[in-house]
């Protein structure tokens, strides 16, 4: 296993299964030790800079109280536009400049790559909080943090990822760590948005079962659980296009008639209009739970690569 300390985390890829368990089992940890004091003192006199150049509530608000609860602070920005970017500087400027202020950074960005570039240029461990389409690791380790919290495991399940699977980074990176489990894979989205060719065939290349369909109400009952995404509007460069999927699948009651009892409904967040709130009662739905895993596995993610944990 590579050493944590200093570590960047900007593609699930770069992540062994070994790794991923142990940032598991490391939040699970720390969820235990939260119970018994709402704060710890692991980051005691060290700071995060978060620097959003996207929109965000759960991702950045959920960095920055994990950081609060490992006794740290936080610096950052969340609009580029009062930062200097609006004068023109550049990201490895901007980079260079806030490591200097900081003990990690976390960063969000429109351009696919841009966290990878930011990590090459800091000396500091820099965390990818969503780049482009590209990648968003963190959320998919609190997704399989939340499964394993739910079954206990995630070998032998039956899981379906539906919705923008072409520009959804959510995903991208969910889908590549659940090749290292033992999961029948099911991609429920409309032709306009199927998961592209490179990762369907990575994902057959390492044994998974791999099913695309455009028919969710065909293979609804087989599954474990249902991972719904929103259509991502702001990837898509004509809006003709994004009219033409707009509201391609709502996950309601009626539907739900047809999945098994146990069926679980996870979703990253925002919903749009993909899951009726008549949903959000049922014992389906965990995405709020989910919501809630996004501390201690933030809180293991920072904490390892700031070295204060082992
Ligand atoms: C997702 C994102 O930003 O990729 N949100 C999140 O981080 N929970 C999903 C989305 O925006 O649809």
């Amino acid at each position: 296993m590579q050493r944590w300390k200093g570590r960047d985390v900007i593609s699930i890829r770069d992540f062994s299964k070994e790794d991923i368990e142990y940032v598991l089992n490391t939040a699970e940890r720390l969820e235990k030790k939260l119970k018994e004091r709402s704060s710890l003192e692991y980051a005691k006199g060290k700071i995060l800079a978060t620097l959003f150049f996207e929109p965000s509530t759960r991702t950045r608000l959920s960095f920055e109280s994990a950081m609060h609860r490992l006794g740290g602070s936080v610096i950052g920005f969340v609009e580029a536009s009062t930062s200097s970017v609006k004068k023109g500087e550049s990201l490895r400027d901007t980079i260079k400049t806030v490591e200097q202020y900081s003990d990690v950074i976390v960063i969000r960005h429109p351009k696919e790559g841009a966290a990878r570039l930011a990590a090459e240029v800091a000396e500091i461990p820099v965390i990818n909080a969503g780049d482009g389409s590209n990648q968003h690791p963190t959320q998919t380790l609190l997704d399989l943090y939340t499964i394993k919290h739910e079954f206990g495991k995630i070998d032998g399940l039956k899981i379906a990822l539906l919705g923008d699977l072409k520009y959804g980074r959510t995903v991208h990176s969910l889908s590549e760590a659940l090749s290292q489990y033992d999961v029948e894979l099911y991609l429920i989205s409309p032709d306009l948005l199927r998961m592209p060719r490179h990762i369907v065939e990575e994902l057959k290349e390492k044994g998974v079962k791999v099913y695309e369909t455009s028919d969710l109400e065909r293979v609804i009952g087989e599954l474990d659980v249902l991972y719904v995404t929103r259509i991502q509007k702001e990837r898509f460069p004509d809006e003709q296009e994004y009219l033409k999927v707009k509201g391609s699948y709502v996950i309601d009651l009626e539907i739900l008639k047809k999945a098994k009892e146990t069926l679980k409904i996870m979703h990253p967040l925002p919903r749009v209009d993909e899951i009726h709130p008549s949903v959000d009662p049922t014992k389906h739905a965990i995405y709020f739970r989910q919501v809630f895993s996004g501390i201690p596995v933030r809180m293991a993610l920072l904490a390892l690569t700031l070295g204060v944990i082992e």
